[in-house]
């Protein structure tokens, strides 16, 4: 069958539908209490599965009817067996949060949901090496490391529902990349099971180990597809002692470009994040939050620096400097230095809370873009222009788009392009698409930086990866799931070698 939602994806016919014989073969495994929510031999459990079937965004919707909470790699590793003797294809599903509609099912796909394996297994004060369960909540794991004097090397505004294991399977970049790096970089090893059940043991402590291939790599940015995530160690920096935000507002991105390499010279090395907001993200924010601007007049950019390092006084009297400097030569116009703790958390919603502000409305569609920095902002002024042009934006109930909006991680030339709409309406989406994917193909750039493929952008691969990569990513999805390979036939379809199916 189709899915009502996706009628151009067709479900693969050679795999199964759950029956009451598997759903017995689960609950004898897992025990039959919350570890199995059953709706395939009790319709009374429909309203429990709901949650794990439509993702953050309101946007995808799947309609599975079994949902699975192993608590250790031993049942991970039979769940994923049996389902593979059985042909029962399974998405993994962490804290639920992505952007890309990977982590919910899309037609009747069994959820392997990871919230049970959530425990810390091990830190080392020493080495600062954190190892936990893949379901560990990215926001306990750092309170844990708060403790110990450490931080984990990744912050993004879903921090509170969040996985780490979700955050490693999408490669999260969130705010702090560009201090810290990737999770390519900071995640020293990797527990998996393979879709055949085979428990990959990669979960090693070392920061160098040149003996052979680095295979626990796919599984970082890999989205599920290759195996689960079932444990993960990290290499935690030290927590810095101090930390200094200041936001500042801008006539042009122009300027805001000047800001980034004052900011990268007068900083240097206790500099941890530089983001971008355009006025149009930061109206949206204020129209639902009702909060106080930061600043008393509205520029169309605005920055904010954050410095982490060990002198609080020594950090902020060089974030003053820093200020006073970009002030005097013009490219700042106004801005402001947090006070205390308080003000930090009150100046960083005005950028983490943009995600949850457009969806506020209605839907929003997201583009999560890298682009040579000159160019970044002149993709949200091109949609913009498109959007205007069609009649589409506006105030009122007869236009369908409220806004287009641009922000995002600026130090990584990382720029979120979103259009927050009242409604559907199918107009929007060709106005969009392809438009920003051939805009940034002409670019050379990446039509996914952070979010990922999943469901919303797997069919525009090809927009920022040639045949060749494509060809080698399809032998890798062939060598480690066999069983869903794509027979013969069809081999030649794209889609069917990114499905969500393990
Ligand atoms: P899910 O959403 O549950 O899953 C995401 C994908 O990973 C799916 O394909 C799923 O099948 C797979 N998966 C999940 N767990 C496992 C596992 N254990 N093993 C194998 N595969 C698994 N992303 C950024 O990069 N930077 C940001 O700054 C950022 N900010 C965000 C802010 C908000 C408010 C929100 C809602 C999202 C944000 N994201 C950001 C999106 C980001 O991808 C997720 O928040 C996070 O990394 C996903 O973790 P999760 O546990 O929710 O995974
Ligand atoms: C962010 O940077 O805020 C996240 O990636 C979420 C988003 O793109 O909205
Ligand atoms: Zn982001």
């Amino acid at each position: 069958f189709t899915s009502e939602k996706y009628p151009d994806i067709q479900r693969d016919a050679r795999f199964s539908s759950v029956t009451g014989e598997h759903v017995k073969y689960f609950k004898d495994l897992l025990g039959s209490g919350s570890a199995v929510i059953d709706g395939v031999t009790n319709d009374a459990a429909a309203d429990d599965i709901e949650p794990f079937n439509g993702d953050w965004m309101r946007k995808y919707r799947g309609h599975c009817k079994l949902v699975l909470k192993p608590g250790s790699t031993e049942e991970v590793s039979k769940i994923l067996k049996y389902c593979n003797d059985n042909m029962l294809a399974v998405v993994p599903q962490g804290g639920n949060t992505g952007l890309v509609g990977g982590s919910v099912p899309v037609f009747d796909e069994i959820v392997v949901n990871m919230s049970r394996m959530n425990k810390v297994r091990h830190f080392d004060e020493v080495s600062g090496i954190l190892v936990v369960d893949a379901g560990c909540i990215l926001e306990v794991a750092d309170q844990f490391l708060a403790e110990k004097g450490h931080i984990f090397p990744l912050d993004l505004g879903a921090k509170g529902s969040c996985q780490i294991g979700g955050n490693v399977a999408t490669n999260a970049g969130g705010l702090r990349l560009l201090r810290y790096g990737s999770l390519h970089g900071s995640v020293l090893g990797i527990e998996a099971v393979l879709p055949d059940g085979t428990i990959v043991d990669d979960l090693g402590k070392l920061r160098k180990n040149n003996t052979g291939y680095d295979l626990k790599q796919l599984f970082i940015g890999g989205e599920g597809t290759i195996g689960i995530i079932t444990g993960v160690s990290v290499q935690c920096p030290q927590r810095p002692k101090a930390v200094n935000v200041a936001f500042f507002g801008l006539e042009s991105f122009e300027k805001a470009q000047l800001a980034f390499r004052e900011a990268k010279s007068h900083l240097s090395e206790i500099l941890s994040a530089f983001e971008l907001m355009d006025e149009h993200s930061q109206a949206l924010v204020h129209r639902v939050t009702k909060n106080k601007r930061p600043l008393e007049d509205s520029y169309p950019f605005y920055c904010l620096v954050e410095t982490s390092g060990s002198n609080s006084d020594h950090d902020s009297e060089k974030l003053q400097a820093f200020l006073e400097d970009v002030m005097e030569k013009g490219i700042v116009t106004d801005g402001t230095l947090a006070q205390d703790e308080t003000q930090i958390k009150a100046l960083w919603a005005w950028r983490e809370g943009i995600a949850e502000a457009l969806g506020h409305l209605g839907g929003v569609y997201k583009y999560d873009v890298s682009i040579p920095l000159e160019e970044m902002y002149q993709l949200v002024d091109d949609t913009r222009a498109r959007i205007e042009a069609a009649g589409l934006l506006g105030d009122t109930e007869e236009h369908p788009v409220v806004s287009v909006v641009g922000y995002g991680h600026m130090g990584d030339s990382n720029l979120h392009l979103n259009v927050s709409t009242r409604y559907f309406d199918e107009r929007v989406e060709k106005v969009l698409e392809p438009f920003v994917y051939e805009w940034i193909a002409k670019r050379q750039g990446s039509i996914s930086a952070e979010h990922g493929l999943g469901l919303a952008k797997k069919k525009f691969i090809g927009y920022s990866r040639n045949e060749t990569m494509v060809g080698l990513m399809k032998q890798i999805k062939n060598l480690y799931d066999p069983a869903s390979r794509p027979i013969r036939a069809r081999q030649h379809e794209p889609t069917a070698v990114w499905r969500k199916r393990l």
